[in-house]
């Protein structure tokens, strides 16, 4: 097992990483003093799964546990279904000390973690993140929130998790699309602080690829590491924590211009490298390091290459969002692999040029 300490003076909590670390649980919550009825909110695909050894692990240690079950689906993480979560917190006698373990991926931890923060003014919250995305970069860092409509993440808040237990064996069942896709955003936090853990990913694609119990357990250690050290000196998203958006400034345009067919993860990845060409172009990158990038987005089953879309129309959704900044646009650029830095001296003709390829 390995242990990463979010440091936030009073918000401060442990990340608990390894497999089978679910049957743990129930002794971690006593031990951080949280109190004996503990309510789950989680999904049918995740309780089938999972819900068997979490609640045992509570029970054992004395706890009565209560499930909330959600529909599996982004479209969960609105105003509507946290309303209907505040009602049944209400019929269950929930009180300002019941704990809400969010049990499943992002979509899971982020709408938990809004009804946590907002029922009786805020719960003690406890992320059990079973995606690998969830793992390396949701569950951390205390951002939650519902969408509204089709504006994501609009209504929200900064609530810390009193404690965070990634049990990597889950990542076993997930969809091989949901793995791939996720390992952008590994790749991402390799890529913004730290070259040995780029190296890593390089040398270890096999093991990581055939899931490998050390290779999970590294590549989720690490990338928590490196979410909990931007989150510790920017917790209010205010600064740093933008380098977390590396790749996100072209990715979210692709995103937006597929209509949502080309998939976070798959955005992420071929916006992280339009942002290390722009940086090449720009004398900032050496090619080598660019070719290892490429080499490593590929080697993970990550797309390389520009989907089918209207360079015109990628601009145009760069224009409107909200990265641009008087005419110029917000970007994340490497200097080094494990080394970026946020820039707004980026013209959108080096953009087009770049996307033109
Ligand atoms: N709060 C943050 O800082 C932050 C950061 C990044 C993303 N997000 C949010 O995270 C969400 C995406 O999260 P996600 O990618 O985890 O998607 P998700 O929560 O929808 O999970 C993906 C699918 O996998 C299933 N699943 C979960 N765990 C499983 C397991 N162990 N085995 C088999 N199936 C499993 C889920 O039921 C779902 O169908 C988005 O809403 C995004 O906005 C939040």
């Amino acid at each position: 097992m390995r242990r990463v300490k979010a440091s936030l003076g009073d918000k401060g909590y442990n990340i608990m990483i390894g497999s089978g670390l679910l049957r743990q649980t129930g002794n971690w919550l006593k031990e951080i003093g949280l109190s004996d009825k503990p309510v789950i909110i989680t999904n049918p695909v995740v309780q089938e799964l999972y819900g068997n050894a979490l609640e045992e692990s509570l029970s054992a240690e004395g706890f009565k546990v209560t499930v909330l079950l959600v529909a599996d689906g982004e479209e969960q993480k609105s105003l509507e279904t946290a309303g209907r979560l505040y009602a049944e917190l209400t019929s269950c006698y929930a009180e300002r000390t019941t704990p809400i373990l969010a049990l499943g991926g992002g979509v899971i931890g982020d709408l938990a973690g809004f009804v946590a923060a907002t029922y009786l003014r805020g719960v003690p919250l406890v992320q059990t993140p079973t995606t690998l995305l969830a793992q390396v970069d949701s569950s951390i860092g205390g951002k939650v929130a519902v969408n509204q409509g089709q504006l994501k993440n609009k209504i929200g808040a900064f609530y810390q998790p009193r404690l965070v237990i990634s049990d990597t064996a889950t990542l076993k069942t997930l969809p091989a699309k949901e793995f791939t896709n996720s390992m952008a955003e590994v790749i991402k936090s390799a890529v913004i602080r730290d070259k040995d853990f780029f190296t890593f990913i390089e040398t270890n694609l096999d093991k990581i690829k055939t899931q490998d119990n050390a290779a999970l357990e590294e590549i989720v250690f690490c990338s928590a590491r490196i979410k909990a050290r931007v989150v510790e000196q920017d917790e209010m998203d205010l600064g740093l924590r933008n380098i977390l958006n590396f790749g996100h400034t072209v990715g979210h345009a692709i995103e937006t211009v597929s209509d949502f067919n080309v998939e976070h993860g798959e955005a992420i990845a071929v916006g992280m490298l339009a942002a290390a060409r722009i940086a090449q172009r720009l004398g900032l990158l050496e090619s080598g390091e660019l070719t290892r990038l490429k080499g490593v987005i590929a080697g993970a089953g990550l797309p390389t290459e520009m989907p089918n879309l209207d360079t015109e129309g990628i601009i145009q959704a760069i224009k409107h969002d909200k990265k641009i900044v008087a005419g110029k646009v917000r970007f994340v650029l490497p200097k080094a692999i494990g080394n970026v830095f946020v820039t707004e001296e980026v013209s959108l003709s080096l953009v087009e040029q770049v996307l033109a390829g």
